[in-house]
């Protein structure tokens, strides 16, 4: 088992944090942008125990496989609809001793609007939006988002293949590392 840190929210804290902002934007109280060259996004909150995000989403806008550094996570979708594909199967490796490869698979899941989905510190998944519409999204991590790994799966094992500090969450993957 895995305690929370003391400085982390739950999982239900962070699920409250993400529809209360998406309450807002549904009241119009945060201004939406959206921009086919770079994906949109913009902190609104941002704590010692949570950061939460705003993100928009222009057509076939999409990170790569990744985790979240540690940091656990919630997601409510605004606006259109998101397509997260998701590693089910062994934890993502958290430390170099664990670092071996993990068996499993991907699952599509289609995330609609006014859905709500939470994860753990080791969750590793990959959003997109596959639609013609604009997406709009609230995240919260819980600690606030540092660092995040971009993973490759081989032969149905989960590989590891760059890693960056990012204060930029669901971003896209860093150059590929030399090792
Ligand atoms: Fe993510």
């Amino acid at each position: 088992m895995h305690p929370t840190p003391a400085h982390s929210l739950t999982l239900e804290e962070l699920a409250d944090w993400t529809r209360r902002v998406a309450d807002q934007v549904q009241r119009g109280e945060h201004e939406i942008r959206a921009d086919a060259d770079e994906r949109w996004h913009i902190r609104v909150h941002c704590d010692d125990m949570v950061d939460v995000w705003l993100i928009s989403w222009t057509a076939d806008q999409g990170t790569e496989l990744h985790d979240h550094g540690g940091s656990a996570g919630a997601f409510t979708v605004v606006q259109g609809r998101l397509t997260e594909t998701a590693w089910a199967g062994g934890v993502a490796p958290s430390t170099d001793r664990a670092r071996s490869r993990r068996t499993g698979h991907l699952t599509d899941l289609v995330r609609e609007a006014g859905e709500t989905s939470v994860f753990g510190g080791h969750y590793v998944h990959d959003v997109r939006n596959v639609e013609d519409a604009v997406a709009v999204s609230v995240h919260a991590y819980s600690p606030p988002l540092s660092r995040m790994h971009f993973y490759d799966v081989e032969a149905g094992r989960l590989v590891r293949r760059a890693s960056a500090w990012t204060d930029d969450p669901e971003a896209p993957a860093p150059a590929r590392e030399a090792s």
